[in-house]
């Protein structure tokens, strides 16, 4: 994917980063070490991208920001629509490097990262104010805050939710995030075998 130069090198680094902890995963280190960058990786981040380009979206809303990997590339994204992302981050660690890495991008303007739970965010936002949100936090969490977004959803607008199918060990809790969704009457969903795998949830009414 063509992101803007700025963009591409701190993805590049975070890449690198990544690359790394690869290989502390596999030597023992604990996967969810602070330390760790945890991102959705290249084609669902690339998929963000599009999407907001293509529904022209104003309001991104994410989830789970960690380091700011998805965040960059909705970022460049959003620039182009005239948009703006707000990401949120628990861990103060984490979320001190997202401010920095999307700083050195030049999307501080851009993309907005909050730092504590995503209920907060969520339940400051309007209703029928956000045209995209990614859930990638806890799992365990999924269903309760696709509730909470999903008043908050303008008609037509995107829930995103990501580790559809990988890791293997959750698929059960994913198999029921899919349930619930598409039990709801207003909202299509459809999983799409991108990344760890998504499902996209639409409000239509
Ligand atoms: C898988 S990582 C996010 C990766 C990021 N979306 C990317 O692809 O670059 C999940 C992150 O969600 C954070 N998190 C967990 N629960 C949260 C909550 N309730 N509110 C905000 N962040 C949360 C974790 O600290 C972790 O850094």
């Amino acid at each position: 994917m063509l992101l803007d130069a700025r963009v591409q090198a701190i993805v590049d680094e975070l890449t690198q980063r990544i690359k790394g902890d690869g290989e502390r995963l596999r030597a023992g280190a604990d996967r969810y070490s602070d330390d760790m960058v945890q991102a959705a990786g290249p084609d669902a981040a690339g998929f963000l991208n599009l999407l907001i380009r293509a529904k022209d979206a104003r309001l991104i809303v994410e989830v789970g920001t960690s380091v700011g990997y998805t965040a960059l590339y909705m970022g460049d994204a959003a620039r182009a629509t005239g948009g703006r992302v707000i990401g949120t981050e628990v861990i103060e660690k984490k979320h001190a490097q997202a401010v920095e890495y999307l700083r050195r991008a030049g999307l501080d303007g851009i993309v907005e990262v909050h730092r504590g739970d995503a209920r907060d965010v969520i339940l400051a936002l309007d209703a029928g104010s956000i045209d995209i949100a990614f859930l990638d936090a806890q799992k365990s969490d999924y269903c309760e805050q696709f509730d909470l977004l999903l008043p908050r959803m303008k008609v037509g607008g995107c829930i995103v939710g990501d580790n559809i199918t990988y890791p293997e060990r959750i698929k059960e809790m994913m198999q029921r995030y899919q349930a619930h969704v598409r039990a709801v009457l207003n909202v299509r969903s459809h999983y799409l075998s991108v990344g760890s795998g998504l499902e996209l949830s639409v409000r239509i009414a």
